[in-house]
């Protein structure tokens, strides 16, 4: 499979968003990556269902919903009501991870759990067979703009293994500091997805920059 890019609109112009949707909409990019925060699960709080609707309005691709809240199954039908092709839940926010996923499956969306640094990969040994996705953090959730987590490359492998030997359909998806240089060897270790925010809105030519990482 060629491999998904998916810029993150954490790091667009919230006072133009509407360019910044365009933007995506007329590049290579996949799907359009929403960081929703409550200030709670992480130290930041960036928007909620009343701008997935609107972003939802102008985009021409699938919305990948990155629920950095806790109890996210409380909010999953409202983001779907809202246009979320891809609903990514926290493993570390969700006491009934099992039941979050159903619930998410049942209405007829992507199911992604999420793990933060610290969380190992054979934490899914037991549900890896029943998602569409796991995403990987390569930097603690929260913001925008920060370093690289080296260990992410080996964790991708080991992800790719697990999902291998379970038989398991998911994408393996990689969020924070992705740039060309990370992003080439996240795709070698076995990464289908990536998620970019400062690398793609920061650059002098984001469209030129999706494509570059379309291409790597
Ligand atoms: C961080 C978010 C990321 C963020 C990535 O909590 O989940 O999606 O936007 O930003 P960069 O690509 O700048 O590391
Ligand atoms: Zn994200």
């Amino acid at each position: 499979m060629n491999h998904l890019v998916a810029p993150s609109m954490l790091s667009a112009d919230f006072s133009n968003l509407q360019k910044d949707i365009e933007m995506v909409n007329r590049s290579d990019a996949d799907w359009f990556h929403l960081d929703v925060m409550d200030g709670v699960f992480v130290p930041n709080i960036s928007f909620g269902i009343p701008v997935v609707e609107a972003i939802a309005k102008y985009a021409k691709k699938p919305l990948d919903v990155h629920l950095m809240i806790v109890e996210p199954v409380k909010y999953v039908d409202a983001f779907y009501k809202a246009g979320a092709a891809v609903i990514n839940v926290h493993y570390e926010a969700c006491l009934h991870l099992h039941s979050t996923i159903q619930k998410i499956k049942s209405l007829g969306v992507k199911a992604g759990v999420t793990l933060n640094p610290h969380t190992p990969v054979s934490s899914l040994e037991e549900i890896v067979e029943d998602l569409d996705l796991v995403m990987l953090m390569s930097v603690n959730p929260g913001f925008g703009g920060q370093k690289f987590i080296e260990n992410t490359i080996d964790k991708t492998r080991r992800l790719k293994e697990l999902i291998s030997r379970k038989n398991s359909r998911a994408l393996i998806e990689i969020d924070g500091g992705v740039n060309f240089e990370t992003g080439k060897r996240l795709l070698d270790a076995g990464a289908d997805v990536l998620v970019a925010g400062s690398f793609v809105f920061g650059a002098n030519d984001p469209v030129d920059t999706i494509a570059k990482l379309k291409t790597l």
